[in-house]
């Protein structure tokens, strides 16, 4: 099987491969009893990223209980500032910390060299992954987009208004440009070396795209996307690129018609007559089932994976998954269903 049959590259690029291709956001994680025992023998979350081991392992997991069409590569979007320098942990329960960086003078700080060496153990995992991997399943690398990241590494983890970025961002954007031009070259250079490694697709992840307004949102999502994804696809043709505006609304739209990207993983707030009409036709789509009814379960839930498919399968350049990641009170069983639904939908069209 060549590399550009595979369901999910074929489907990234727009065209109509002979099954629907599927995979789910965090399909590996604290749902799956087989990571939570793997999990427990590591020395933390950033320990199990870095011991390929663990990180393979980790990786395939999900394939092996499911007919999924692709393995996404086992990290995080936050070992980029890790690798960059700066001091990242995670809290059980509370998700990642980091030490927040404070003014320009910090930017100095952060290295471009340090993390190639540094994130050597994710590249390593990469291509284990890769040469592990059941034919016709595709590889997908992946990194945080730069504003998302930069929220991170200024609030030193979650926050709910994003006052410190947006104070910098909104009132100094001449400096905030310098953390996310640092930023584009970093993911640049995270997402090729991923790809020299084995990666056959990448994902950019703009969790936090829908915090911004419409000028920010092209300044700080819409053009650093634009600059990654030029730099790629210029030496990397064949790759296809997703972006995730995560809950970015009405500025979706210009999204896929200006970020330069692929596809487009689209949120659950979305209705799927509106992915068809007004993202389908600039670029491939991604999603967008509630992952609240992969936890739910039952006829709903099939009910919505079918209207999903029955709508947008049929014009091609169509991956199935979920509107945001697989959460850790998700049964197992209902991912089961759920291919197997997504397998359906396609048996009942031909
Ligand atoms: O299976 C996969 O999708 C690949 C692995 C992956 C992880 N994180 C593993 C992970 C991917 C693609 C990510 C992306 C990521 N990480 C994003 C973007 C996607 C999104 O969810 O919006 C963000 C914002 C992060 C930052 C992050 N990492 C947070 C906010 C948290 C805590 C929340 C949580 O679920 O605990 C993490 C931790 C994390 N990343 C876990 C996993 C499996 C859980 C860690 C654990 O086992 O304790």
């Amino acid at each position: 099987m060549t590399e550009t049959t595979k369901p999910l590259l074929a489907a990234l690029k727009g065209g109509h491969p002979d099954r629907t291709p599927i995979w789910l956001m965090r399909q590996a994680g604290r749902y799956l009893p087989e990571y939570r025992a793997l999990r427990a023998q590591a020395n933390g979350f950033l320990d199990l990223c870095y011991t390929p081991d663990f990180a393979t392992e980790v990786t395939l997991q999900p394939l092996r209980r499911f007919d999924l069409d692709a393995a996404i590569l086992f990290s995080d979007i936050l070992v980029v500032p890790h690798g960059l320098g700066q001091t990242v942990w995670f809290v059980e329960g509370e998700g990642p910390k980091l030490e927040p960086l404070t003014g320009t003078a910090a930017l100095d700080a952060l290295d471009l060299a340090a993390m190639a060496e540094k994130l050597k153990p994710v590249y390593e995992t990469a291509a284990r992954v890769k040469a592990a991997l059941p034919a016709g399943k595709a590889l997908i690398g992946f990194a945080g987009a730069p504003w998302t990241v930069a929220t991170y590494m200024l609030e030193g983890g979650s926050s709910r208004d994003f006052l410190k970025a947006k104070r910098w961002a909104y009132g100094d954007p001449d400096g905030f440009q310098r953390l996310i031009d640092l930023l584009v070259d970093a993911t640049v250079q995270h997402l090729e070396a991923q790809i020299a490694a084995g990666a056959e697709a990448v994902q950019i992840f703009d969790s936090w795209a829908g915090a911004l307004d419409e000028e920010a949102f092209e300044r700080w999502t819409v053009a650093p996307i634009r600059a990654i994804a030029s730099r790629i696809r210029a030496n990397h043709p064949d790759v296809p690129i997703t972006g995730f505006p995560n809950r970015a609304g009405t500025l979706y739209e210009s999204f896929a018609l200006h970020a330069g990207v692929d596809a487009v993983s689209v949120d659950p707030t979305w209705t799927v007559e509106a992915i068809a009409r007004r993202l389908r036709p600039h670029v491939a789509v991604q999603g967008n089932l509630d992952p609240g009814r992969l936890v739910a379960g039952g006829p709903d839930m099939i009910r919505r994976v079918r209207a999903i498919c029955d709508r947008l399968a049929p014009m091609g350049g169509f991956v199935f998954n979920l509107g945001h990641g697989v959460l850790p009170s998700t049964n197992p069983d209902h991912v089961a269903q759920v291919v197997e639904a997504v397998r359906a939908a396609d048996a009942d069209r031909v």
